[in-house]
């Protein structure tokens, strides 16, 4: 049976984040070296796009280069961001096709100038779409957003802008990079690593996490599915007990 067709249209989730893991590994099994793997993530991304976007996903968050990857050799490096470019480039006509208003969580102003131009060209060329927000988290690390929004907090204390009893988890989300996106309700890692390395930690608060051992490169549209299908068959609590979720659901 399709997949598709198991998936309850009522119940999708509003906001989907990705750690795209594995390239290296999937290169290393073909007898190829880790850029070769990073070449090949391109139809993953796009189906996992297109996918999200099918069954009405409203965001979704692709996490492409970590602080950390800032510590990879220095080739790897330059490749990951040489590709990322190329393939934003490409990219766009499909975002300005298929509705996708791109977006840019991270300290972006680490990348090169030439990286950062054509990534607020693409910013600025969808900001107008409105059928899925597909943001990519670059040179995103979860602990240095949190103090990135510590700071900016403190200083609106500072200038008097903002009372410290004002201070609430409102507050910090309305400071956080993803201050416009909903909180997170499916997180999906790729190539069986069961961490959250430093990926949205405020923002999975509640998120269904769900791993799967695929590499990226070989991920497709079902396996899309498959995770939004189990996540439809958990049930989200938000600390309340089986029999008060089961009461409301009537
Ligand atoms: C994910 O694949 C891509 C990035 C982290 C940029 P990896 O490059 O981490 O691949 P593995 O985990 O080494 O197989
Ligand atoms: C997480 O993958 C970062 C991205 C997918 C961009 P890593 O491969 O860098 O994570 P660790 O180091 O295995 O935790
Ligand atoms: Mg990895």
């Amino acid at each position: 049976m399709d997949k598709k067709l198991q998936i309850d249209l009522q119940k999708v989730p509003q906001h989907v984040a990705v750690i795209m893991d594995g390239n290296g590994r999937w290169a290393k099994g073909k007898g190829m070296g880790r850029i070769f793997g990073h070449k090949n993530a391109l139809t993953a991304v796009r189906e996992t796009i297109q996918s999200a976007n099918e069954i009405g996903v409203k965001a979704i968050t692709l996490y492409a280069f970590s602080t950390e990857n800032w510590n990879r050799p220095k080739l790897e490096v330059n490749a990951l961001i040489n590709l990322l470019l190329t393939s934003l480039k490409k990219e766009l006509p499909n975002f300005q096709e298929n509705g996708v208003q791109v977006k840019a969580i991270g300290n972006t102003n680490s990348f090169p100038k030439k990286f950062q131009k054509v990534l607020s060209e693409v910013i600025n060329a969808t900001q107008n779409n409105s059928k899925i927000t597909l943001t990519f988290a670059l040179s995103y690390g979860s602990r240095e957003e949190i103090v990135n929004t510590i700071k900016n907090i403190s200083k609106k204390v500072v200038n008097n802008e903002l009372k410290i009893e004002e201070i609430d988890e409102k507050v910090i989300n309305n400071h956080l990079y993803t201050f416009n996106l909903p909180e997170v309700d499916l997180m999906i890692r790729t190539s069986g690593e069961r961490r959250v390395s430093n990926f949205l930690l405020w923002q999975m608060a509640y998120a269904e996490l769900y791993f799967t051992n695929v590499l990226w490169p070989d991920f497709r549209k079902s396996d899309f599915f498959d995770a939004i299908i189990e996540y439809q068959n958990r049930e989200r609590r938000f600390g309340k007990t089986s029999e008060q979720i089961e009461t409301s659901n009537e």
